[in-house]
């Protein structure tokens, strides 16, 4: 374990809560935020999976801490804690710098890609 991977992203206004409804402020959604962590966390599972399989989210825990506005840089680092049979278990940061904007745990299961669409 310990495997891990990095993606970055800007802060536009569609990724604020006044445009998701998430809430009323110009400030990154929490939603957001857990879609950045999803997509850090599926790209480091895809590098285990063959062609036919996929994985999908299926539970997390996500504390946000502190606001981002539009125009800071985030940094979203996934960790893969935990191998089983059929998931993964990530553990997930995102920081604009030095301050900490969010953590979670996240879990994901391997499924079969055209099974599961259907
Ligand atoms: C993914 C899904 C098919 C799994 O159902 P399943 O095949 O019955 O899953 P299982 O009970 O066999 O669990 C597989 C593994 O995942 C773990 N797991 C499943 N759901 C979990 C949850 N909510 N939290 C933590 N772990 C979970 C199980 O403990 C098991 O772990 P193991 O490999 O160590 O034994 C089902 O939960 C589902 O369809 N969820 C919706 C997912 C989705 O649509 N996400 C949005 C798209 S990304």
């Amino acid at each position: 374990m310990g495997e891990s991977l990095c993606i970055e992203k800007t802060v536009n206004s569609e990724d604020c809560a006044l445009t998701l409804k998430s809430g009323d402020l110009e400030v990154l959604s929490t939603p957001t935020v857990l879609a950045w962590m999803e997509e850090a966390s599926a790209n480091l599972a895809r590098k285990f999976l063959t062609l036919d399989e996929s994985t999908v989210g299926v539970h997390v825990e996500l504390d946000h801490l502190a606001p981002a506005f539009v125009g800071d840089k985030v940094k979203i680092e996934s960790v893969l804690k935990e191998r089983g049979t059929k998931k993964f278990v990530f553990d997930i940061t995102a920081k604009s710098g030095e301050k900490m904007l969010a953590k979670a745990k996240h879990v994901r299961v391997i499924v079969n890609r055209k099974r599961f669409a259907k």
